[in-house]
């Protein structure tokens, strides 16, 4: 069979090496070693890692790289904390115009392309009369549709019931095309708000047949359990399956006793986490102000232990909220190893997969894999493994979507002039004597 694309040579994720990838039109037809067929294209990955496209399921587009504009406003308050930021987002939303938007959320999608993402789920803010945010991501939503599957949760960011209007904004917003509903139930203004809002937040979803995906515990306060009530309410309703937890800090300090039945019930509902291990490492834990400080991410090993799927996402890149993020899922995936301790081969193989299969099943990708059948949408890393991938937060040598090569970035290699030694060097490590290994 004649192929339109071949990448001979890939390491996969799960430990296969030597394997020829077949691609025809832009899907792949064959993964299989020393495969046998003529292309118009190859592609040499000779000990590389070829991985699925790297996915975000945790983000903010409306906000994203709208740092410098914060510096214009009145009161400033940069602390990175989380409650600052939504302040400084409120008072600079006001300002933006659907088209400053669209060009912010482009540049993004520009950089997070280079880097492999290929699918984001977006939160959109959903409090604000006019729907300036939404109006623009549904816009870029179809201008990056060849390169970004790009999906959009309606977010109530100042509280469904304690912003005024925000109950009919979200409405209006899912009538417009957004396709997830979201909430911030420890950001109302009492926990029977925050427990009414996730009911009705959850009803609204079970009606209109569509994804859930909630703010939800972030917070260090150990009394923050609305997971309970969307774990409740999600089998109540029949959606399992269907509803997301993104962030889930207040779970690190909640009472031991408390989370071995938490943990159970999670499981039993079939809700999805989603920790990020960025922003929450930088916003909580923080003990008010005082020591000793805590690490401000969910219990990500325990919630994998029973069997919950856990992908880690990257939430905010230089916005109101987090002054860093590069649109790099590997550094993601790296800061998650490190919150949550998670050092050992398997351990590491399910911080590469929170990056990449764990968010795509989260996102209900279609066609998503390295398989035959599958889309072929890939990325071919300067690394030999996942481990590799995260640890130097490998150059994307090239990223493929549905069979053509839409990014490309030399390899990171630096030219040495030191006595004695080679006069390159790579930081891909790979040790000639298997004793040093
Ligand atoms: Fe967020």
């Amino acid at each position: 069979m004649a192929m339109d694309l071949i990448v001979r040579g890939a390491n996969l994720p799960d430990g296969r090496a030597g394997v020829d990838i077949g691609v025809h039109d832009g899907r792949i037809v064959a993964v299989e070693p020393a495969l046998e067929a003529e292309a118009g294209q190859e592609i040499d990955a000779s000990g590389r890692l070829v991985s699925p496209p790297f996915v975000d399921a945790h983000f903010h587009m409306d906000a994203t790289l709208a740092r410098s504009l914060t510096r214009a406003l009145p009161a400033s308050g940069q602390s990175g904390l989380l409650f600052d930021g939504i302040n400084m987002w409120d008072a600079l939303k006001q300002r933006l115009s659907a088209e400053e938007v669209v060009e912010r959320a482009l540049t993004y999608c520009d950089m997070a392309i280079a880097q492999g993402i290929q699918a984001i789920r977006s939160h959109v803010d959903v409090c604000d009369e006019r729907l300036t945010g939404v109006e623009a991501l549904l816009e870029v939503k179809r201008r990056v549709s060849g390169y970004i599957d790009l999906q959009l949760i309606a977010f109530p960011q100042m509280g469904y019931y304690r912003y005024a209007g925000a109950q009919q904004h979200l409405k209006r917003a899912l009538d417009m095309g957004v396709d997830v509903v979201g909430g911030i139930p420890h950001f109302e203004r009492t926990m029977a708000d925050g427990t009414a809002s996730v009911s009705e937040l959850l009803e609204i979803a079970a009606e209109r047949g569509l994804l859930v995906d909630m703010h939800c515990d972030e917070t260090d306060d150990p009394l923050s359990r609305h997971i309970e009530t969307l774990s409740r309410e999600t089998l109540r309703l029949g959606l399992q399956g269907r509803v997301a937890a993104s962030h889930l800090t207040s779970m690190h300090v909640m009472d031991n006793y408390y989370v071995s039945k938490l943990i159970p019930l999670i499981a039993e509902s079939e809700i999805d986490v989603i920790p990020n291990p960025l922003t929450n490492i930088a916003a909580w834990g923080d003990n008010n102000g005082s020591y000793p400080k805590w690490r401000g991410m969910t219990r990500v090993p325990e919630l994998r232990e029973a069997g919950i799927t856990l992908a880690f996402g990257q939430d905010c890149v230089m916005d109101p909220w987090y002054v860093y993020g590069s649109a790099d899922m590997l550094e993601v995936a790296h800061m998650g190893s490190h919150v949550a301790a998670m050092f050992s081969d398997d351990q590491v193989r399910a911080c590469f997969d929170a990056v990449t299969v764990n968010p795509a099943r989260i996102l209900h990708l279609e066609g998503y894999g390295l398989e035959p059948g599958c889309h072929a949408d890939m990325v071919v890393l300067q690394a030999a493994d996942p481990l590799e991938a995260i640890r130097l937060k490998a150059t994307r040598l090239a990223v493929i979507r549905r069979g053509e090569v839409v990014a490309r970035t030399p390899a990171a290699v630096t030219e040495l002039s030191v006595p004695g030694r080679p006069n390159s060097v790579a930081l891909t490590y790979r040790p000639a004597d298997p004793d040093n290994a």
